[in-house]
């Protein structure tokens, strides 16, 4: 069965064609990521527009790549849910005149859904129950994946997200945006015992994160610098910051291992890219005999694929949406799962 999915909930245009859910024919994505740099972060009402310029351009390409026509395609499946809500209309409205005017079924998808769904491209044998750790730019979750369909979400940020406060500290450092692979190749290079940094901790559930204390401590001791005139030593900082983040959020993640009874760990979201995360996540999964699950790294940011494979699941599932599907801001993995 051939899914084309659509994924354009941020700043990336990206289609894909997969095949039962777990291989990618083909995967386009047209990345915005250069103009949003210029204002520091993605602006909107640009992504908007730029997902309405390219996304024609981007479906055909996929059904190029993938040597198809829609005549070969089963389901459109899009993401209609969570994001930037201009830019979720594009795709759902694409989606929604593609599905009509082909005669194919719609499949709405949870971005986040999408994210965990990544894992079944890069790793046939995995299948779920699994507790997976989804980290990107808007979300930190530790998720339960009772099956391909249904989640409880036993963890989350109070504040920031990972990747948010990787980008925050990536500016302060003087890096472009979006910076977290800035930090990941600058940390490679220095000592993770450079600074002291307070890990983040919150009172009340030990499953959750809160990263803006952690974000606020670089921020302060940056600018104590430079008040001094003493130099940042950017790859300390950077290795001492992501070191912080990669122990918070494995640590919590095995805690509720332990805790619910996983031993298959699943890994995503656009700062499962992150080699300090990967590291410590393996080593520490190696040491208690659980199996760990990650993305490839050309799919742990957002791309079609991973919406595609879980369009798979899901109309297995027998979800469905018609022309009245609507494009949702915010919406937890947790209501889906009703
Ligand atoms: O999942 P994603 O592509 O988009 C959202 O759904 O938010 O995640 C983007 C986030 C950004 O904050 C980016 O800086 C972060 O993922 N990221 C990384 C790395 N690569 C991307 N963070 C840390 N290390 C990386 N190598
Ligand atoms: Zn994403």
């Amino acid at each position: 069965m051939k899914i084309l999915g659509i994924e354009s909930s941020c700043d990336e245009t990206a289609i894909s064609v997969t095949e039962n859910g777990r291989t990618v024919l083909s995967n386009i994505v047209a990345s915005q990521i250069d103009e949003h740099r210029l204002y520091g972060g993605v602006v909107p009402e640009i992504a908007s527009r730029r997902h309405a310029e390219n996304i024609s351009w981007v479906a055909k390409a996929a059904l190029e790549e993938a040597h198809c026509t829609m005549d070969d395609i089963d389901a459109v499946a899009v993401t209609y849910a969570p994001g930037l809500i201009g830019a979720l209309l594009v795709g759902v409205s694409f989606a929604k005149g593609l599905a009509m005017s082909a005669k194919k079924p719609l499949v709405p998808v949870h971005h986040i859904a999408g994210h965990i769904a990544s894992n079944y491209i890069s790793h046939p044998d995995l299948e779920p129950p699994y507790l997976c750790l989804v980290a990107s730019g808007g979300h930190s979750h530790i998720v339960e994946v009772k099956d391909y369909t249904h989640y409880h979400v036993v963890g989350r940020t109070r504040d920031d997200a990972a990747g948010e406060c990787f980008d925050k500290v990536a500016r302060t450092l003087g890096y472009e945006y979006p910076g977290g692979k800035f930090i990941d190749a600058a940390a490679k290079l220095g000592d993770p015992k450079a600074y002291t940094l307070p890990k983040p901790r919150v009172t009340g559930s030990e499953y959750d994160f809160s990263f803006s204390g952690l974000k606020t401590a670089v921020i302060n001791l940056v600018h104590n610098a430079q008040q001094k005139g003493e130099e940042i030593d950017r790859e300390g900082m950077a290795a001492s910051f992501q070191s912080t983040v990669a122990k918070t959020l494995v640590e919590k993640t095995l805690l509720a291992a332990k805790d619910l009874g996983y031993t298959t760990i699943g890994l995503a979201g656009g700062v499962s890219a992150n080699s300090g995360v990967r590291t410590l996540l393996q080593s520490e999964c190696e040491k208690r005999g659980y199996k760990v699950y990650m993305p490839d790294l050309k799919y742990c940011g957002d791309n079609g694929a991973m919406i595609s494979c879980q369009g798979y699941y899901d109309f297995l599932a027998g979800k469905r949406a018609d022309e009245s599907l609507n494009g949702i801001a915010t919406l937890s993995l947790d209501a889906i799962s009703e």
